[in-house]
C-alpha cells in the first residue's frame, strides 16, 4: 500500500475530501492552530504541526519534516493549500514525489491569491490546476488541470465554491492516478 501525506496550513477541505477517499498516513500543518488539525482528529488520521518559527532557520524545519516523511515511509506528499514555498531541504529529498494543487489554470494567476486575482482580472474563465513541485512558486510540470468558466451571475462566492467543487473532484483522480503508477 503506497502511503501518502497531506500539507495544509489552514481549513483542510481537500484534506477532507483526500483522506474521505485515502488512506493518509499522516497531515502535517504549519501552524499549531490550523483548523485541518480538527479535521484530522474527527477523521483519525495522525497528525503533526509545528512552526518554522520555531526552528533556527528554514533548512532544520524542513529537515524535521524529512524526518517525519521518512519515518512513516511515506510514498507522495501532497500539498493542499500548504501555504510555504517549499525550499531545497525538503526538494533535494522529494522533488518528483509531491504534488500541489493551485485554484487557477496555471500559468494565469500564480501565487497566493489566484481565486480573487482571476475574478479581478475580469476573464471569463479560470481553473485549477495540479502540478509537480519545484523550487518556484506554482511553476512546476502541469500534471492536470480543469477550466472553470466564471459565469454572468457569479459572485466571488459563487465562483469560489465552483473553484474548489473542481478541486475536490480533480485532487482525488490525479492521486488515484499517481498511485496506481507509484
Ligand atoms: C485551495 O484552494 C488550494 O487550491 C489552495 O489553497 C486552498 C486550500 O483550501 N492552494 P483548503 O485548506 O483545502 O480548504
Amino acid at each position: 500500500m503506497k502511503k501518502i501525506a497531506v500539507f495544509a496550513s489552514g481549513n483542510g477541505s481537500n484534506f477532507q475530501v483526500i483522506a474521505e477517499q485515502f488512506p493518509v498516513e499522516f497531515v502535517f500543518s504549519d501552524h499549531r492552530d490550523a483548523y485541518v488539525l480538527e479535521r484530522a482528529k474527527a477523521l483519525g488520521v495522525a497528525a503533526y504541526a509545528f512552526e518554522l518559527k520555531e526552528f533556527d532557520d528554514k533548512a532544520a524545519y524542513e529537515r524535521a519534516i524529512v524526518a517525519l516523511l521518512e519515518q512513516h515511509e511515506v510514498d507522495l506528499v501532497v500539498l493542499a493549500g500548504y501555504m510555504k514555498i517549499v525550499a531545497d531541504t525538503l526538494l533535494a529529498r522529494y522533488e518528483g514525489r509531491m504534488i500541489n494543487i493551485h485554484p487557477a489554470y496555471l500559468p494565469e494567476f500564480p501565487g497566493a491569491h489566484g481565486i480573487e486575482d482571476a475574478w479581478h482580472a475580469g476573464v471569463d474563465q479560470s481553473g485549477v490546476t495540479v502540478h509537480w513541485v519545484d523550487s518556484g512558486v506554482d511553476s512546476g510540470q502541469i500534471i492536470r488541470q480543469e477550466r472553470v468558466p466564471i459565469l454572468e451571475n457569479d459572485t466571488l462566492e459563487s465562483f469560489e465554491e465552483r473553484i474548489h467543487a473542481m478541486e475536490y473532484k480533480l485532487y482525488p483522480e490525479v492521486i488515484r492516478e499517481l498511485l496506481s503508477h507509484l
